[in-house]
């Protein structure tokens, strides 16, 4: 669905499809170039991910693997606790693998530095993040994003594969989600 499909579940339209497109294949140059002889396993982590997993997957033009956890968050609401419970854990064995995580988001970052802890617990030969989208949380904490796709605002934000109640993962565009669906 793009935003005309839901006309008036959006205020704005952030990000349209063509440059969310475009962002995704620059990234993907980039990691042909630094992974290049490399053949990394990218990680994607559930359910976001599988939008910007599938399309920069396809992007790349080096040999390349993939994988994908899923985790749960604790917390109280929509806060995110940073206690991470791996619900679905990896397939292939990462150690001595160069590992790239990709997300669709990172916004507190919490949930990252739980999981980058617990993979680079594993050895892997290098271990680096790609994000979609990046929130001015994230900044607070340390984690070195080696490749961001956009900084955005801290809004409620939906569509390419971030939610609302399980809805708008589906959505082609990003946008801001009007405040009386949620209210
Ligand atoms: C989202 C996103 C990240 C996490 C980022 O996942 O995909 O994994 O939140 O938030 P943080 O930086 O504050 O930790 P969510 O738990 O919403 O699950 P989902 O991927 O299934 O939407």
């Amino acid at each position: 669905m793009d935003a005309a499909d839901i006309n008036g579940d959006l205020t704005e339209v952030l990000y349209t499809e063509k440059q969310i497109q475009e962002r995704v294949r620059e990234i993907a140059v980039q990691i042909d170039e630094d992974y290049r002889g490399k053949e990394p396993l990218l990680v994607g982590v559930l359910n976001g991910a599988v939008m910007v997993m599938a399309d920069l997957y396809r992007a790349l033009t080096i040999h390349a693997q993939m994988d994908c956890m899923a985790v749960s968050s604790y917390g109280s609401g929509t806060q995110s606790s940073g206690v991470v419970r791996i619900l679905k854990d990896l397939s292939i064995d990462v150690h001595g693998r160069h590992v790239l995580v990709v997300e669709d988001i990172v916004d507190t970052g919490l949930t990252l530095t739980y999981l980058l802890e617990n993979l680079a617990s594993r050895n892997p030969a290098s271990l680096k993040l790609a994000a979609m989208f990046r929130k001015p949380e994230a900044n607070k904490v340390h984690i070195d994003m080696a490749y961001v796709g956009f900084d955005i605002p801290n809004r409620f934000v939906v569509g390419y594969g971030l939610d609302f109640n399980g809805r708008y993962r589906n959505l082609v565009d990003v946008g801001v989600l009007n405040p009386s669906i949620y209210a």
